[in-house]
């Protein structure tokens, strides 16, 4: 409706309503079925497993509601991979709510998107056991970030941290994503991903669609610590200076953006080789203001490190507050989100339980039918 409280003129031939769009007459209305029915699939997900950081979103999160007028997009909550690592119950059912409206503050819109918390689909431990048959303990245990959180989490290496990969091929596949937006960390997992899908294809015949990842090309893969721009801006960082989370109030993160790490010289340019920590900061006031990255350099030609820190400080600061008023807002109302997480559930679990029913007849388990 316009200001006036008018339906615009095209809507008043009305014909239907899509969800997302008013359509005026039958064949473009038939046209955008057409148009759904052959669109493409897309899965993420994120786990509730602390903080969401700067380097989720840029990484992720702010591309999850980019693509979702283009595909069919699908997003968990990942708390099944969540408790590989040891989680408190009531921080983890608090983050896994605190998630949720995140993504909804983010821009993703539930109305097209499902949107769902992975443990209420039961689809994805059952493709899980069904895939482990086909993956190798040796391509598991080489994997980057087994090895990683085995070092750190010494006292609990367990199978379910072995089989992390396996889970998340399963939330993919079980959807016949062709694409996922990730970041750079993920890559390993998702070829480890399409390995899996194109053996149980070969041997079972074709079933699952090989996805492709979708990670930024430019910047913003890899968003790096604040506090050592060698390593990965990461939630569980020891050093909290190292990372800004997506609910950190206006003074930490200027705070945080003073103290962060650049070089000896004096010149804002983007060399991640030579200048990581400048070049960072660079790829984070790039990711929150669209600027490319040339133009970014020019705003700070000429200007110290100190006002170069506190403008992408500001930024950062700026872009988040919306995001976190928002977040506030939904998380006020419980009920809203309740009633999101269930109708995602039940929406993914038909789309799941399709490939699941696939899965079992190639490999002849008795339908009793
Ligand atoms: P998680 O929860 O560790 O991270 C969520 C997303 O954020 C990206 N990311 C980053 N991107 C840029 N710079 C960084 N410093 C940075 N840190 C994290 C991650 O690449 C990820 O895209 N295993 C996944 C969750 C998952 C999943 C899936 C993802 C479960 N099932 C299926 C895709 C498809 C993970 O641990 O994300």
């Amino acid at each position: 409706m316009d200001k006036n409280g008018d339906f615009p003129a095209r809507a008043r031939n009305l014909f239907a309503f899509s969800g997302r769009v008013w359509y005026t007459d039958k064949e473009y209305f038939q046209g955008y079925i057409m148009a759904e029915s052959q669109r493409q699939s897309l899965f993420s997900a994120v786990q509730p497993s602390g903080a969401v950081t700067i380097g989720n979103y840029i990484g992720a999160i702010r591309n999850f509601a980019k693509l979702q007028d283009e595909y069919n997009c699908i997003y968990a909550v990942a708390d099944l991979h969540a408790i590989t690592v040891r989680q408190e119950a009531a921080v983890l059912r608090r983050n896994t709510l605190e998630l949720m409206a995140l993504f909804i503050a983010c821009g993703i819109d539930p109305e097209k998107c499902v949107l769902f918390v992975q443990s209420h689909v039961p689809a994805h431990c059952e493709l899980t056991w069904v895939l482990n048959t086909i993956a190798y303990p040796g391509e598991l245990s080489r994997m980057t970030q087994f090895k990683d959180k085995s070092a750190k989490h010494a006292d609990n290496v367990n199978m379910g941290l072995m089989d992390y990969p396996v889970l998340m091929a399963s939330d993919i596949l079980l959807y016949q994503a062709a694409l996922v937006p990730v970041g750079a960390d993920q890559k390993q997992h998702l070829e480890l991903t399409r390995d899996l899908a194109i053996r149980f294809n070969n041997r079972y015949g074709q079933t699952f669609t090989v996805p492709d990842g979708y990670i930024p090309k430019d910047s913003g893969a890899r968003v790096m610590s604040l506090a050592d721009p060698s390593r990965k801006m990461s939630k569980s960082d020891e050093n909290p200076n190292g990372f800004v989370t997506m609910s950190d109030d206006r003074d930490t993160i200027l705070r945080k953006f003073k103290r962060a790490v650049t070089d000896s010289e004096a010149e804002v340019r983007y060399d991640p080789e030579h200048k990581p920590g400048v070049s960072n900061l660079l790829v984070i006031y790039h990711a929150f203001t669209g600027k490319p990255l040339a133009e970014a350099e020019k705003d700070f030609a000429g200007k110290g490190y100190g006002d170069f820190k506190l403008a992408v400080g500001e930024t950062v600061a700026d872009a988040l507050a919306p995001i976190q008023a928002e977040r506030a807002r939904l998380l006020a109302d419980k009920p809203y989100l309740n009633e999101v997480m269930k109708r995602g559930a039940e929406q993914a679990a038909r789309i799941a339980r399709r490939t699941l029913s696939k899965v079992y007849r190639k490999v002849g388990f008795y339908s009793g039918e």
